[in-house]
């Protein structure tokens, strides 16, 4: 791997999408929290948006104004040359996402985003990891909620077992919060592609190479109730025991025979039977055009929720890892998981990329593998909760 020269370039940190919803809330984090110096720009399709933007944020005249679509690809490679890491946020990234990781990939841009479509991450996986290894560009997907407080909370506990044994970690998350027009965009979408969604998974398969002489396995696990920690544990389809088994493949750490269950762990059994017929009905409406329309009609993409909403909301994923004759409980918890944690989670990560020093990678990896114990150390610093909570 030889990375690119990219000291040269104007901006440390470029963040598209930076007129949504999160986008929003993460340049209003970045303006906050940049260190002394940081060079940085918002990137979207309208400039005047832009324009508003920047006259609203603290120390707005120093920062960058780049005007880029999604349907534009040169304006995608205009990005990517234009900076050491590119932040975005705009999705459904399987229909909107893959010119701009490409540009990163060529031009040796770090990347990053809030997947949680497990299609896209295939995807770019088999048409530009090769590419980005060789430019030296790291590709980070999932760097917000979907799943910084798994895939890290999951390096944190496996720190906390011996090393060199078969080790299992079971994750349960719990939850108050609501989720905005783009979210539920991104989600529906998701919802109705299961075909492409399997066909990505087998081509990317066909593609990995074979982990030689280890195991790293995410099985889906049945629903039951869960005395270690009190709650119906119910499996979670969600793309984080996906990005936990590939940081497992990547480090050695996680042992020789490694396997992650992902759960919702809920209080009360017929909540927890509610809440999996009403996701059965989602995926189901999300196969018939009228009925999808319809939904993605009640929540408009831009909306979200309200800041009172926000300062309610709050998550909690505990962990429980066994190996080697010890058993560790651990937490990861904050605020809003889908936006004031997740802008948080994001801009941390965008600022870890440009400016820690951090173990060489390239190619499409995890936010674990990427940054690791920095990225843990930024978030505690922002004040979301990496703890050891028992030990037997
Ligand atoms: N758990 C998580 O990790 C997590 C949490 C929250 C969100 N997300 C994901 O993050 C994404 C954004 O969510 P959101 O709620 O912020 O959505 P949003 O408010 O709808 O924002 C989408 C952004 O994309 C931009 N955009 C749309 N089409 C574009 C185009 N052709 N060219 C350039 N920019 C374009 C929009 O620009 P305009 O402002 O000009 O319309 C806007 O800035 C979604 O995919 C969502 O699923 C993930």
């Amino acid at each position: 791997m030889t990375r690119l020269n990219r000291t040269d370039r104007p901006y440390d940190i470029v963040l598209f999408g930076a007129t949504g919803f999160v986008g929003t809330l993460t340049a209003e984090y970045l303006a906050a929290h940049a260190p002394e110096g940081l060079r940085w720009a918002i990137a979207g399709r309208s400039k005047g948006k832009l324009e508003r933007l920047r006259e609203s944020l603290p120390g707005g005249a120093g920062i960058g104004v780049l005007e880029a679509d999604v349907a534009d690809p040169a304006s995608m490679r205009r990005l990517a040359e234009h900076a050491r890491v590119v932040a975005t946020t705009v999705g459904p990234y399987v229909t909107y996402g893959e010119d701009l990781v490409a540009a990163c990939a060529d031009t040796g841009a770090d990347y990053l985003d809030l997947s949680g479509e497990p299609e896209f991450v295939d995807r770019t996986y088999v048409r530009h990891d090769a590419r980005a290894r060789e430019t030296g560009a790291r590709l980070v997907h999932a760097c917000g909620f979907d799943s910084v407080p798994h895939d890290l909370g999951v390096y944190f506990t496996v720190r906390q077992l011996p090393e060199g044994v078969p080790l299992t970690v079971d994750g349960f998350v719990t939850a108050d919060a609501t989720f905005s027009g783009g979210t539920f965009a991104s989600a529906l979408n998701q919802f109705s592609r299961g075909r492409q969604m399997l066909t990505a998974a087998r081509d990317r398969a066909r593609h990995e190479p074979r982990l030689m002489g280890r195991r790293a396995l995410a099985p889906t696990g049945a629903p039951r109730f869960a005395k270690e920690v009190g709650a119906w544990a119910v499996p979670l389809p969600t793309i984080d025991p996906q990005i936990v088994k590939r940081s497992a493949r990547a480090l050695e750490r996680y042992g020789p025979d490694f396997r992650y269950r992902h759960y919702a762990a809920v209080r009360h059994l017929p909540i927890a039977v509610g809440g999996v017929a009403a996701m059965g009905a989602l995926v189901t409406a999300a196969q018939l055009p009228p009925a999808r329309r319809w939904l993605s009609d009640r929540l408009k993409p831009g909306e979200g929720p309200s800041p009172e909403k926000r300062a309610k909301s709050w998550f909690s994923v505990r962990f429980v890892g066994e190996g080697g004759g010890r058993r560790v409980f651990t937490e990861v918890a904050g605020g809003d998981p889908g936006y004031g944690e997740t802008a948080k989670m994001f801009a941390e990560s965008a600022l870890s990329l440009a400016f820690d020093d951090l173990p060489p990678t390239a190619g499409q990896v995890t936010t674990a593998v990427a940054m690791g114990d920095a990225l843990i150390e930024r978030l505690r610093g922002a004040g979301i909760t990496f703890r050891v909570a028992a030990t037997r």
